[in-house]
């Protein structure tokens, strides 16, 4: 048994906040940002929405297209790093939400490579027989985390949802291949110090702070490793893939590994012009926005591959079935 696709849905706030809008507040302007990042806007939420507004709405349309009953959803899996509250996890407020009464519940903290991991946790439990059907969201609002004067991190990131229902198939296709690695020593490099146990009183504040270059290498060397890593356990080859979708941080860093590894552009989705770094969203919601473009056709071998915070990095390689939506 393998786990397969059979419905991907998104989500994305509302309001648009370009560069332009971003150099009114802050010292840096849309050419800095373009030429930097690849940026040109990104999504905002609200003070009223929280990470489970959005990923409600992503997964009510993965569920919606899979077609499959609420009740026979078994498992909610949830990767996050701007959960609602410490506790009930995204997962379990979901869970109440769609009124998944026979579905178990639980969030994964692997920050941008939150989806990666969820999807290979979930993928875990449906090749060994232990549940069926699953449904994986990767959501954030990192921009309640954002100190807007710090022009090194306001600019990145945006909010959204991403989401993909999982069912056993028997077919040969689906998940082939799971690849994941932590380097837990150079956490400090990107991290949200306030607000934890550590720091109760939120002394530190509750702003990302990141050493910018130190992530980019980091970044560029994993990207790397996770798709050549992912693809060896998939017995397959750079020349064997028909679409890599990363993690939407920058494109320099995509273009960069991309073209040393001599995958052509078209074979690369990117949608992070329109969305900024949408943290754990934003690999399902290239997912979606890739399908809706017709770039994924039956039997296609993708790739996806994430990075972030932790510092974490995960890839998944998917054979597409055609059922899916
Ligand atoms: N607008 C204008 N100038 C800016 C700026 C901004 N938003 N941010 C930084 N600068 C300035 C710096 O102050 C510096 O000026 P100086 O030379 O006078 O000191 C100059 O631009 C170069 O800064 P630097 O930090 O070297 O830029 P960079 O090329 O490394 O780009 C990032 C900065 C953040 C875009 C880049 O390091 C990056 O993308 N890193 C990875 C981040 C990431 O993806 N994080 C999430 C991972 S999941």
């Amino acid at each position: 048994m393998r786990a397969t696709i059979i419905g991907v849905g998104s989500a994305v706030p509302d309001k648009v906040v370009t560069n332009n809008d971003l150099a009114k507040t802050v010292d840096t302007n849309d050419e800095w940002i373009r030429t930097r990042t690849g940026i040109q806007e990104r999504r905002v939420s609200d003070n009223t929405t929280a990470t489970s507004d959005l990923a409600i709405l992503a997964a009510e349309k993965a569920l919606k297209k899979s077609g499959l009953a609420i009740e026979r959803l078994d498992l909610i899996i949830v990767g996050t790093t701007s959960p609602d509250c410490l506790f009930p996890s995204v997962a379990c407020i979901l869970q109440k939400k769609l009124g998944a009464s026979k579905a178990a519940a639980f969030d994964v903290s692997a920050a941008c490579s939150g989806f990666n991991y969820a999807l290979t946790v979930a993928s875990q439990f449906i090749e060994n027989g232990f549940y069926k059907n699953v449904l994986v969201v990767g959501a954030d609002t990192l921009t309640k985390y954002l100190d807007w004067h710090d022009r090194g991190t306001c600019i990145l990131f945006g909010d959204g949802a991403g989401a993909v229902v999982l069912t056993a198939s028997p077919n040969g296709s689906g998940i082939l291949a799971n690849w994941l690695k932590a380097e837990g020593h150079m956490g400090d490099k990107l991290i949200m110090p306030g607000g934890g146990s550590r720091d109760p009183e939120e002394k530190n504040g509750r702003f990302i702070t990141m050493d910018g270059k130190e992530v980019f290498k980091f970044a560029v060397r994993v990207l790397e490793e996770s798709i050549r890593e992912v693809l060896k356990k998939a017995k397959l080859e750079i020349s064997d893939i028909n679409l890599l979708i990363p993690h939407q941080a920058n494109v320099r860093i995509i273009n960069h590994v991309t073209k040393k590894m001599g995958l052509p552009k078209e074979k690369v989705y990117v949608n992070l012009h329109k969305y900024g770094n949408t943290s754990a969203a934003s690999i399902p919601l290239a997912l979606d926005e890739a399908l809706a473009d017709g770039k994924i056709k039956n039997g296609d071998i993708i790739v996806l591959s994430g990075f972030g915070a932790g510092l974490t990095c995960g890839a998944n390689v998917i054979k597409w079935e055609d059922n899916n939506a």
